[in-house]
């Protein structure tokens, strides 16, 4: 265990043990230091702070970070991605008091796990006060398990008005912190706490038509928003799933295409692992079943999946006419 000390603005001070399984805003968050957060993933910057002194190592592969080199180079670092190696000292560029108001807070119990696929986990939530919890489809909630220091990120699939039951999909991600809780030590009745909801990805209710890009559980979101549309304007989802254990709500898909009668549904598999491809379902990616026909003026698309998915079907839209300003994502990056 090593100790962070967070230097504010304001000559305030506050310090935080950081375990050898925690970054240091994961520790920060779990006493509740009042250092600013938002993605927990390393995209936004929000958590940024300076390193004074002392042992700390950035963990963020080849992953695009919200930093120049110069930034990098002169101590500056997304605490998010951010793990100890000794004692350290972080500057942050805001006062201690007041502090920054937090995301809502709340709990909720574990109803179910069950298996959406052999590779997504299925979860139903029961809000404990619903009446103080409201979501627009498309946001997220961060949430820490019983026991895990760790806090995940995960898109809400059900609907405002399925309260206070909330669905999330998980994509299993072998030796995961969330994704292992979630296999082996899950039970029915389990206490989690809620930070959110967060994030601005939303349905758009004056678009002439919708454009709905899925990969793997970024389906989650754009559930919610389809599941929850009162509107008649058209709209197209594309689903990709990378290999037959990752394909799932088939199903579920089809009902809502065929009792939506402005929905229309194309699935893809890219990979088919030599077998046949399921009926109804195409191979390849949810953006090779999208044609130029499918791109009608006041068209906005919804992205949500892993980043590699997102910047090819972003590339693909604006090169086809579709303004950025109509272009909405929300990226699935790993913690
Ligand atoms: C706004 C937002 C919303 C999200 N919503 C969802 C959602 O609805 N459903 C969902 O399944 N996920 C979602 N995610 C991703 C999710 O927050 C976790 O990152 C993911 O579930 C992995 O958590 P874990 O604890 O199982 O693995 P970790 O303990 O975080 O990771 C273990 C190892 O796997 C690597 N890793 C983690 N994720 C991936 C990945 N996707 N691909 C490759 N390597 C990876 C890590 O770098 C690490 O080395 C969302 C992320 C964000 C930022
Ligand atoms: S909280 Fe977004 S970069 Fe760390």
């Amino acid at each position: 265990m090593f100790k962070a000390t967070f230097l504010f603005q304001d000559g305030g001070e506050v310090a935080v043990d950081v375990a050898p399984d925690q970054t240091v805003l994961e520790a920060a968050i779990a006493v509740d230091a009042p250092v600013r957060h938002d993605c927990c993933s390393g995209s936004c910057g929000t958590c940024i702070a300076e390193r004074l002194d002392g042992d700390a190592t950035l963990e963020a592969g080849d992953m695009a970070l919200p930093l120049t080199p110069s930034e990098l180079a002169g101590g500056l670092m997304p605490t998010c991605l951010t793990r100890l190696a000794g004692d350290t000292r972080f500057r942050l560029p805001y006062p201690l008091h007041p502090a920054a108001p937090e995301p809502a807070r709340h709990a909720a119990h574990l109803l179910s796990v069950t298996a959406a696929s052999p590779t997504v986990h299925r979860l139903l939530l029961e809000v404990e006060t619903p009446e103080d919890f409201d979501f627009r489809p498309g946001q997220y909630l961060r949430i820490r398990p019983p026991g895990l220091r760790a806090v995940r990120a995960y898109s809400i699939a059900s609907r405002p008005a399925d309260l206070p039951l909330v669905e999330l999909l998980v994509r299993h991600v072998p030796g995961g912190q969330m994704s292992e809780w979630l296999r082996e030590k899950a039970q029915p009745g389990d206490r989690v706490a809620l930070h959110g909801p967060l994030g601005s990805f939303a349905y758009d209710d004056r678009a002439a038509a919708h454009l709905f890009i899925a990969g793997g559980t970024g389906l989650a979101p754009v559930l919610s928003m389809i599941r929850s549309r009162s509107d008649d304007s058209p709209a197209l989802l594309c689903f990709g799933c990378s290999k037959p254990e990752d394909l799932f709500y088939l199903a579920e898909l089809r009902e809502l295409a065929a009792t939506h009668p402005n929905l229309s549904v194309r699935v893809a598999l890219f990979d088919t692992g030599g077998g046949a491809v399921p009926e109804g379902v195409a191979q390849g990616t949810a953006l090779s079943v999208l044609t130029d026909a499918d791109l009608v003026p006041g068209t906005t698309a919804y992205l949500c999946g892993p980043p590699g998915m997102i910047n090819a079907a972003s590339q693909f839209l604006a090169g086809n006419g579709l303004p950025l300003s109509a272009i909405r994502a929300e990226r699935f990056l790993p913690s």
